[in-house]
């Protein structure tokens, strides 16, 4: 399958961020490992991080017609951004949200997902694990 894989503001920093929340391995390790996955489970991936989010709208907007599937941690927008709902729900392609925190045993505002309105799934507090089990999701979808 054709899948985008979306990493919302911040996550580019790990590694360096609170790497007792989110791990001590960087992003560009993250990305291979979503690569690799990818490639064992046959998809085809696009990468695309941004810590601004009017570009995920955009690039969410540019998916229709072109990916399958959508693999998105929208980060800190999870809890804020109605226009990434919205934009997820124009395109109507199926939507898995990832995080990488186990959001539900953290602060309070971590709980609320607007993401999670649209999502067909939700996977939370494995790690780098999660965007793998995202991608499995879609090959035995
Ligand atoms: C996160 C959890 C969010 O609450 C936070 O704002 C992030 C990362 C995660 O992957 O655990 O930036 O989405």
């Amino acid at each position: 399958m054709k899948i985008l894989v979306i990493n919302g503001p911040n996550l580019n920093m790990l590694g360096i961020r609170e790497p007792d929340v989110y791990g001590k391995q960087d992003f560009r390790t993250l990305e291979k490992f979503i690569k690799s996955s990818a490639s064992e489970l046959g998809h085809s991936v696009t990468l695309f991080q941004s810590n601004h989010e009017g570009e995920i709208v955009d690039v969410i907007q540019s998916a229709y017609g072109v990916f399958e599937g959508i693999v998105i941690n929208p980060a800190a927008y999870t809890h804020t951004s109605v226009a990434i709902l919205d934009a997820l729900k124009a395109v109507a392609i199926p939507t898995v949200e990832v995080h990488l925190s186990d959001v539900n045993s953290r602060e309070e505002f971590r709980r609320f997902s607007y993401v999670s309105l649209v999502a067909e799934k939700t996977i939370c507090g494995l790690g780098f694990e999660g965007y793998k089990k995202a991608l499995e999701y879609f090959a035995n979808k």
